[in-house]
């Protein structure tokens, strides 16, 4: 089991991305979701300090992932596979780098425009030369509150096709995310 992809199966490296990835969009969605229902003041103000730094954790992430995948092979589709799950793996798969981008830029911006920094974990924070403005500022929380809802269709999708790969396929799909093929 090495660090890069064979095309056979991912690498120690892309699998640490992947979970480290999902991971951190599984707290997103529910630290954004939570804050929504809550009354402003501090306890809210926290959590979205939370969510923005583990956001920009997430952008690092994902952005060193793609890098990655260029740098790799990826493993090849089971050879069961149609035609039409090929395509159909490919365009989640890539919505989901898509949507996920969208969302980051949104939730970045939507702070910007509100006049503040993005936060990371009170270590420093990130000003972005973007003006507050109240009317950009609602456009990009519009984006926001709707975007984490493709994301987490294209999400339902992702895992339903991984579990069917693996219960109902028998293929090596899931395990060459995991522990590996034998
Ligand atoms: C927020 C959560 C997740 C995101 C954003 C995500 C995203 C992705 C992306 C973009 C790929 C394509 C990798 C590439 O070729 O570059 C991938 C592959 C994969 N994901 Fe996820 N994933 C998530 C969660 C999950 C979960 C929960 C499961 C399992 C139940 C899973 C199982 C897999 C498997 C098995 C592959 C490999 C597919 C293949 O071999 O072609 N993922 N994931
Ligand atoms: C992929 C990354 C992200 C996901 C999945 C995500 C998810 C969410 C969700 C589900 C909500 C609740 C939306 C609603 O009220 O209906 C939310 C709210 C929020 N997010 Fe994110 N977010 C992400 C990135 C970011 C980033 C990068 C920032 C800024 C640094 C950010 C800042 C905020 C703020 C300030 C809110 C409150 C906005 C409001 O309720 O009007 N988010 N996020």
């Amino acid at each position: 089991m090495g660090l890069r992809n064979t095309p056979l199966e991912f690498g120690t490296l892309a699998k640490a991305l992947h979970w480290l990835v999902a991971v951190g969009i599984f707290t997103l969605l529910y630290l954004g979701l939570q804050q929504a229902g809550m009354e402003k003041g501090p306890a809210k103000s926290e959590i979205r300090f939370i969510h923005g730094s583990i956001a920009l954790t997430v952008l690092v992430l994902m952005t060193i992932r793609i890098v990655w995948r260029w740098m790799n092979d990826v493993p090849a589709y089971p050879a069961g596979a149609a035609a039409w799950q090929r395509l159909a793996a490919k365009a989640v798969h890539w919505g989901l780098y898509v949507v996920i981008f969208v969302q980051l830029t949104a939730g970045a911006m939507t702070v910007a425009t509100g006049g503040k920094n993005l936060p990371f974990f009170g270590l420093f924070s990130i000003p972005l030369p973007v003006a507050e403005n109240h009317d950009n500022h609602e456009f990009w929380e519009e984006i926001h509150e709707f975007t984490w809802k493709p994301i987490a269709a294209l999400l339902t999708l992702h895992v339903l096709a991984a579990l069917y790969n693996h219960f109902v396929a028998r293929n090596d799909v899931l395990r060459r995310m995991t522990v590996g093929v034998k």
